[in-house]
This record gives structure tokens, sequence and C-alpha cells, in this order.
């Protein structure tokens, strides 16, 4: 190589660049597409110095945690999956809130939940709607509340619904944990009918598995709470998880209720929208056991007919299902398509690259 064609080579490589730089979105676009046709374009050149930067964008910087499949994860849930569930409706058939079965014929969620015109609960389903697949009603006879619960404060957002009773093979009910702590608590997983009638669906039971993070700040938020967190979510479940009263369960036990959710809806999660995103608060169950324990037990004492405790299903004769993931399969399936695809293109940018250099050689 003498002084003039390395001259040439460096006046070549800045020229390319300029261009480059102004046509960059229709660059890119059109060198994508030919090359998935023909993999042979006329500008190859220009378009190295272009994409190359373009490669080491920030997506990778937070998304390591995906290694367990209920953490930072929202699915809808399958039908027998939480047998505990309840829809609480109003009188007008509408959506109030989420509630679980703690026995037979009582029903936990939030103190606001009961304040509101509430009529019966939808057991059996998974759609927040009375005469759909299955679901049944059961009329709301009586609410209770936490005794020190008031509108202005949230601390003891507890309320109970009791209802008619119901035979043993149309719920099961979920066994309060003996847990006493938040500090080790990592993953939780939170449940409810999604309330995302904002951006016009149907409500679906659904589950978000969110990690424990930011525990109380003296001074500025000190509250006893389970604070769930996501990161990294990649969804294309309808959500909105604004709604409150559901459980939040850890190791198949009841450990909490959720007692705030989203105050917005979105149609869906991307992983550069949901960094560090807190999705819900959770009321802690040890910060109200005693009493929830000894209306529980009054409950049941005066009633023969028990429930099965979750994960046990309802009856007998329904066995159990198995869990079907096929959001994630078809997801998956995709992910791996793109990253096919970027590492092809990838490929051709350093086969390029070389073509070009030697050029000039
Ligand atoms: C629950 O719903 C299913 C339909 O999805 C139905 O076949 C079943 O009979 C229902 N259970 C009860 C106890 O009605």
């Amino acid at each position: 190589m003498n002084s003039n064609s390395v001259f040439l080579l460096i006046f070549c490589v800045l020229f390319c660049i300029f261009v480059s730089v102004g046509v960059a979105d229709n660059v890119k676009k059109s060198v994508d597409d030919n090359r998935d046709d023909n993999g042979e374009t006329n500008d190859e050149a220009k378009d190295e110095s272009l994409e190359v930067p373009s490669e080491n964008e920030p997506n990778k910087v937070t998304c390591s945690r995906r290694i367990n499949t209920r953490l930072h994860e929202i699915r809808a849930a399958t039908r027998n999956q939480y047998p505990f569930m309840a829809a609480v409706m109003s009188d007008h058939d509408d959506y109030i809130c989420s509630g679980s079965v703690v026995s037979n014929g009582l029903i936990l969620t939030t103190a606001q939940c009961t304040q509101q015109s509430i009529s019966y609960v939808l057991l059996n389903s998974t759609g927040a709607k009375k005469n759909e697949g299955g679901a049944l009603a059961y009329h709301i006879i009586k609410t209770d509340r936490f005794p020190t619960f008031s509108t202005t404060d949230t601390d003891k957002d507890v309320g109970l619904l009791y209802t008619d009773k119901f035979p043993p093979e149309v719920a099961s009910k979920i066994k309060i944990s003996d847990y006493r702590s938040t500090r080790n608590l990592v993953d939780v997983e939170a449940i409810g009918f999604g309330l995302n009638s904002e951006v016009g669906t149907m409500k679906e039971l659904q589950y978000i598995g969110v990690e424990n993070r930011g525990f109380p700040i003296p001074m500025v938020d000190s509250r006893d709470l389970i604070r769930g967190y996501f990161d990294c979510i990649d969804t294309k479940v309808v959500t909105c998880f604004k709604d409150t009263g559901g459980p939040g369960v850890f190791n198949q036990e009841l450990i909490g209720i959720v007692v705030k959710g989203q105050t917005e809806c979105i149609k869906e999660m991307t992983s550069a929208y949901a960094v560090n995103k807190k999705l819900v608060e959770i009321l802690p169950t040890y910060t109200f056991k005693a009493w929830l324990d000894e209306k529980i037990t009054k409950n049941e004492e005066k009633d023969p007919v028990q429930l099965v405790t979750f994960p046990s299903m309802p009856t007998a004769s329904a066995s159990r299902r198995v869990i079907s993931y096929q959001g994630t399969e078809g997801k998956k399936a995709g992910d791996g398509k793109k990253k096919k695809k970027k590492m092809r293109r990838r490929g051709s940018i350093l086969l390029h690259f070389i073509t070009f250099s030697g050029l000039f050689s």
C-alpha cells in the first residue's frame, strides 16, 4: 500500500460516513430487505459505518432476570390454576375487585372493595362475567373490615365478604401463610382480573410474578408492605393490574392482599418500559393474621362443609390439568428468530467490510 492509496482509503471512509448519516434510516431499512432477498446490494460499503455503532445499543443493560418462569412475567391464568380466586361484582354486573376464598363462604379482599356497591362474587371462572364458562355466582350477605381501617389509612386495607355457602366442588381455599417477615421474600405472585376496561377488553384472570424490592425507608415510606417490581418484562398480555383485593402468593400460600396496583392501562409492556417498574403493593398477611384467623375459625365452627386447601382441586374427580405455557413458547420462538436475524446481519457486515478494505490493498 502506498501513501496515495492510504489517502484514498481515508477519504472514502470519511465520505461513506458522511453519506450514510444523511440517509441512515432509509439505508438501514433497504439494506435489511435486500439482504433477506438476495444477500447482495451495491452500497454495502456505505452501511457498515452506520450499522456497526447501532449494534452496540443499550438493550442488554438490565435484562438478566429471566431464569425463573414466574418472576418478571404477566400471564393469563388457565382454568383451574387458581381455584380460590373470586371476582367481586356489582349489582350491575360490573367487575369491582378480586378476592381469595379463605374458608367456605368467606372471601378476603380489601376494605375499600367492601365499601363499593358490591353484590355477588363469581367463582370457578377466569373471566369476570356472569353466565360464562361455568362461572358460579354467590350472593354477598355481609361485609366486614379490619377494625382500625379508615379511608385515610391504607395500612390495614383488609376486608371480608360473607357469601352463601358453596358446595366443596366449587372452590378450594388458600392457606394463610405463617411467615412473619418480608425480608427474605424475593418472588411473589399477584393474581387478579387485570381490570383492563380502558383498553376495551374482557377482564381475564391473570397473574404477575414480581420481585419484592424497596424495603421500608424511615421517614419516607415506612409502611410494612411487599413492593412488587418488574424488570425487563416483554409481554403481549393485555393488562392494567389496576385491581386490588387479589392475593399475593408465595409457595402456594397467601402472603398478602394487593392493596395498590397501577393507575394507568397499557396495551403491552416492553423491556424498555419496564425497568425497575413498581407494579403492586401488597399488604402482608402477618399484619392482620390474628384477626383473620379468628374470623376463619368462627366461620368454620358453624359450617361442617369444609373446602379442600389449594393446591388441591375442588373435587376428587377434577383432575389437575397441565398448565399450558403457550404464551411463552410463542414468545421464545419470536426471540430466536430475531436473534438469528441479528446475527446474520452482523456476519454480513463483517464480510462486506473485508471486501471494502480489500479494494484498496
Ligand atoms: C366450572 O366450570 C367448568 C367449565 O369451565 C364446568 O365444566 C364445571 O362444571 C364448573 N364447576 C362447577 C362446580 O359448576
